[in-house]
C-alpha cells in the first residue's frame, strides 16, 4: 500500500500527474476532483486515456466535500486558478498539498492563513513546478553549491509561444496580438510577479546576498514587422509578438539574482529582432563565482508543429508527484525546497 493521492483538476498538469502517480512505486491514486461537470462521475482511466480505456476503479467527483471526506495522504492541487479557501480546507482535513499554482517561498504574511490551516490539520503545503518552482530557484541554488564567492545567479527561459495551445490565454492574458500599450498595462506582469519574486527571494536568502528588499520587475515588448501566423491567428504589423519579463535583486544597484522569461512568436519579423540564438528554445542557468558555471536545459519545450504533450507541463507534474513522499514526511506547516531533503525521480516499474 502506497501513500494515497488525490488529483485535483485534470488539465495538462493533472493528467500528467495521475500518470505519474500510477508509475510511482510509493504512491496510489485514491481520488480525483474535476471542475467540468461532464467529467464528474467518470472513471479516471477514461479521463486520462479516453473512452474505452482500462478503468482505474477511481471515480472523479466535482464535490469538494467528497474529497474532504476521503481517506488520503496528499492532494496534487492543479486547477486553472488557485483558491486559497479550498487549499485551507484540504489542509484542515489532514491532507498534505503539493501544488504548481503558488506558495513556493511565501513571506510570513503571505503564508500565515495557510500555515494556520496546515498546523490545524497536521498537514504540509508545498509549492513547486518548473518555473517558477524548479528551474528558476531550486536549480540555481543546486548549481551554486559547486562555486564559492558567488556574485550572480541567473535563470532564463527561451520559449516559442507558437506551441502554446491556449489562444484565449495567449491573447487576453499574455497580451499577444494586442497593441503594446494594452499588453503593457494588462494582467501579465502582476500574475507573474507573484511566483517569480518568491523565486528570486529564495535565491537571495539562501545565498545570503545583502540585496535591497524590493525585487525589481521590468518588461520589454517586440512587435511584428510583417504578418506572423500564430495559434491566435495572424499577428499584424505593430501588434505584440514577443515579450520579455525580468525580475532582479540588487546589491549597490547591480543585479545579483536575475530571472528572465523570453516568449517569442517565432524568430522572424520581430522589432526588436529578437531570436533564441543558435541554441534554440531552452532554459539556461548561470552562476558566477569560483568557478563560473552555465547550464543549458533542453527537452521541456515542444518543437513547433511537433506531436506529443507539452513536456514542461509533464515535468511540472513529475516535480509535484516525486515530492509527495517527502512532503508527507515533513513537519506540519509550509515546506519549501529549503526544508525538504533531496528528491529524485523513481525507477520505471520494470526497473524498480
Ligand atoms: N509553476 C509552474 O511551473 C507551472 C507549470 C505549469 C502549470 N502551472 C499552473 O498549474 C495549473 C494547471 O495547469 P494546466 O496546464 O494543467 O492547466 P489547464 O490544462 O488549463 O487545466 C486546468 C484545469 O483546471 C480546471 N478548471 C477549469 N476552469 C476552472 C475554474 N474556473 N476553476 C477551477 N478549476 C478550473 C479544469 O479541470 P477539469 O478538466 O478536471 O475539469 C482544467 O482542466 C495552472 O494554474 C498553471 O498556471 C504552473
Amino acid at each position: 500500500m502506497g501513500l494515497r493521492v488525490v488529483q485535483w483538476a485534470t488539465g495538462g498538469v493533472g493528467i500528467a500527474a495521475i500518470k505519474g502517480v500510477l508509475e510511482h512505486p510509493d504512491l496510489e491514486l485514491a481520488g480525483c476532483w474535476v471542475h467540468s461537470a461532464e467529467k464528474a462521475g467518470k472513471d479516471v482511466g477514461e479521463i486520462i486515456d479516453g473512452p474505452g480505456a482500462e478503468p482505474l476503479g477511481v471515480t472523479a467527483t466535482n464535490s469538494i466535500d467528497d474529497i474532504l471526506a476521503l481517506d488520503a495522504d496528499a492532494v496534487v492541487y492543479a486547477p486553472l486558478l488557485p483558491n486559497p479557501d479550498e487549499v485551507a480546507a484540504l489542509l484542515r482535513s489532514g491532507k498534505n498539498v503539493v501544488t504548481p499554482v503558488g506558495w513556493i517561498y511565501p513571506s510570513e504574511r503571505q503564508a500565515a492563513p495557510l500555515k494556520a490551516a496546515a498546523l490545524e490539520g497536521n498537514a504540509t503545503l508545498h509549492g513547486t513546478g518548473i518555473a517558477p518552482g524548479g528551474i528558476s530557484e531550486k536549480f540555481p541554488l543546486m548549481f551554486s553549491v559547486m562555486s564559492t564567492g558567488v556574485t550572480f545567479v541567473r535563470a532564463e527561459e527561451f520559449s516559442d509561444l507558437r506551441t502554446y495551445e491556449a489562444p484565449d490565454v495567449v491573447r487576453h492574458v499574455m497580451g499577444f496580438g494586442e497593441v503594446p500599450d494594452k499588453a503593457l498595462s494588462g494582467p501579465m506582469q502582476k500574475l507573474l510577479d507573484g511566483g517569480f519574486i518568491q523565486a528570486v527571494q529564495m535565491c537571495v536568502d539562501k545565498i545570503g546576498f545583502r540585496a535591497e528588499p524590493k525585487i525589481r520587475s521590468s518588461q520589454e515588448i517586440a512587435v511584428a514587422t510583417a504578418p506572423i501566423p500564430s495559434p491566435i491567428g495572424e499577428i499584424e504589423p505593430g501588434q505584440v509578438a514577443g515579450r520579455k519579463f525580468h525580475w532582479e535583486a540588487l546589491v549597490d544597484n547591480e543585479p545579483v539574482v536575475r530571472i528572465t522569461v523570453n516568449w517569442l512568436m517565432g524568430e522572424d519579423n520581430l522589432d526588436p529582432a529578437w531570436t533564441f540564438g543558435p541554441e534554440g528554445q531552452r532554459y539556461e542557468i548561470e552562476v558566477r563565482g569560483n568557478p563560473d558555471i552555465s547550464v543549458c536545459i533542453k527537452g521541456f519545450q515542444s518543437e513547433v508543429g511537433g506531436q506529443g504533450p507539452e513536456y514542461g507541463v509533464v515535468g511540472t507534474a513529475a516535480h509535484c508527484v516525486n515530492s509527495i513522499p517527502a512532503v508527507c514526511a515533513a513537519a506540519p506547516g509550509i515546506a519549501t525546497y529549503l526544508d525538504l531533503p533531496l528528491i529524485s525521480g523513481k525507477a520505471a516499474p520494470q526497473l524498480g
